[in-house]
């Protein structure tokens, strides 16, 4: 016997065991300010790269404004209750009829939270008989929700269609005995590399095999596509795409999500996702505020094209200066590097400190050791200037980088800096 509480004393988990020198510095930051391209951190000004603000909605002041009358007329606590029993307005059925015309689909689930909504949407889509077939980097959303899955799943090497064909086989071979279906599950884009699900490639594969595809596309939609309809928008086969969904917490800049496909399943996902029927449903505020969203993404090109005015010139900024920024095709920009974990904590803050660039950084445990990941997400909230002095900060740090500048026998303690 042992007590519960003793072991998690002993053991923070993967990334808790570093809290001590991390905390309020790599985790836990308290960025304050408006939210935007410049955002206070420990009092100072910093050019900020860690917000999912695509579009730059979050703090528009058509959307301020429009979020302020919503909660000046409904407060946060209206409607109550889940949309089964007493939560359901028109507004609800209003933005639900937008999205789904948006996003070329018959009809669409309003849901929560993301996280919760997707995890349970995949709950409701398949039964012990079912066979679940996903990326391997799917999102811990995705994973969760196959982790409920009481039938067999297969992962494939992440975007590796040679691999998904051969899981698709073996899947086939186990519905054929179960008598169950097949759901394949990717993302459009994967938040940390960039790279968008081969969409194409795995609808080419209905031709051969039997199988519904939901896709994640928190990153794409609002962003990716002629009219920002998301990554199959992009990719040519919104008709391909069985199940759609995405969360209104990046281009949207607010919160809640959806998913969306035909009218019958979204009846059907209604009646039986657990995390809807059983949890309050989305506030009016977030509804009103999302309408307003909607129509400003519909009617405003000019907010995606400056969102991808900033990703060209960021990404071709760095990649003319050296840098290794992998496969991306869409905003999110990683920037790979090779350093230990003293030297990525020594980078990190130099450029935090001494150049005022606040951007995510990604180390071991979370990556193999020896590499070092930069996040940089361009917004169309960011100017030319914020853009240019950031790669002018990266080209001056590598090269300390590179000259052994940053060796260090240990990592400074982040939590006592003053
Ligand atoms: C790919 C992906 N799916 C789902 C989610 C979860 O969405 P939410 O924050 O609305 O719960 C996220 C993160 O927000 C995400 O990056």
């Amino acid at each position: 016997m042992s007590d519960l509480f003793d072991r998690m004393r002993k053991d923070q988990g993967p990334i808790g065991n570093h809290l001590d020198r991390a905390h309020g510095y790599f985790t836990f930051p308290i960025l304050e300010g408006e939210l935007g391209s410049r955002m206070k951190f420990r009092g100072k000004e910093k050019i900020v790269w860690s917000l999912n603000n695509y579009l730059g909605l979050v703090n528009h002041p058509e959307v301020r404004k429009a979020d302020a009358e919503a909660a000046a007329k409904y407060g946060m606590g209206n409607p109550m209750g889940s949309r089964m029993m007493s939560g359901n307005t028109k507004l609800h059925r209003e933005l639900e009829h937008i999205l789904s015309a948006f996003v070329k689909r018959e009809d669409t689930l309003l849901l929560n939270f993301g996280y919760q909504g997707v995890m349970s949407c995949i709950d409701a889509l398949v039964s012990r008989h079912d066979v679940i077939v996903h990326d391997a980097e799917a999102h811990a959303c995705l994973m969760d929700g196959v982790r409920l899955h009481l039938g067999y799943s297969y992962s494939y090497k992440h975007n590796d269609i040679a691999d998904c064909e051969k899981q698709l086989q073996r899947a086939q071979k186990m519905v054929a005995k179960t008598g169950g279906g097949i759901l394949v599950i990717t993302e459009g884009v994967y938040g940390m590399s960039g790279s968008q699900g081969n969409l194409k490639d795995i609808v080419a594969l209905k031709d051969k095999y039997e199988f519904r595809l939901l896709i994640d596309d928190a990153h794409g939609f609002g962003a990716m596509g002629p009219t920002g309809a998301g990554t199959d928008e992009a990719q040519g086969v919104q008709d391909k795409v069985d199940l759609y969904f995405s969360t209104f917490v990046k281009s949207m800049g607010s919160i809640g999500a959806f998913i969306s496909g035909p009218k019958d399943i979204i009846t059907y996902l209604k009646y039986n996702v657990r995390s809807q029927i059983f949890a309050k449903s989305l506030p009016l505020v977030v509804v009103e505020g999302m309408i307003k969203r909607m129509e400003m993404v519909k009617t405003m090109p000019e907010l995606r094209e400056k969102l991808w005015h900033n990703v060209n010139r960021l990404q071709n900024g760095l990649r003319e200066r050296g840098f290794d920024i992998g496969v991306t095709t869409a905003p999110v920009t990683p920037v790979y590097l090779k350093g230990d974990l003293p030297e990525a904590t020594g980078m990190v803050m130099d450029i935090r400190e001494n150049y005022d660039i606040f951007c995510s950084v990604v180390v071991y445990p979370v990556i193999p050791k020896g590499q070092i990941i930069y996040r940089l997400i361009p917004t169309a909230a960011h100017s030319d200037e914020d853009t240019d002095i950031t790669l002018r900060a990266f080209e001056e740090t590598k090269k300390k980088l590179d000259s052994g500048a940053y060796k260090a026998e240990d990592i400074p303690d982040m939590a006592t800096l003053k």
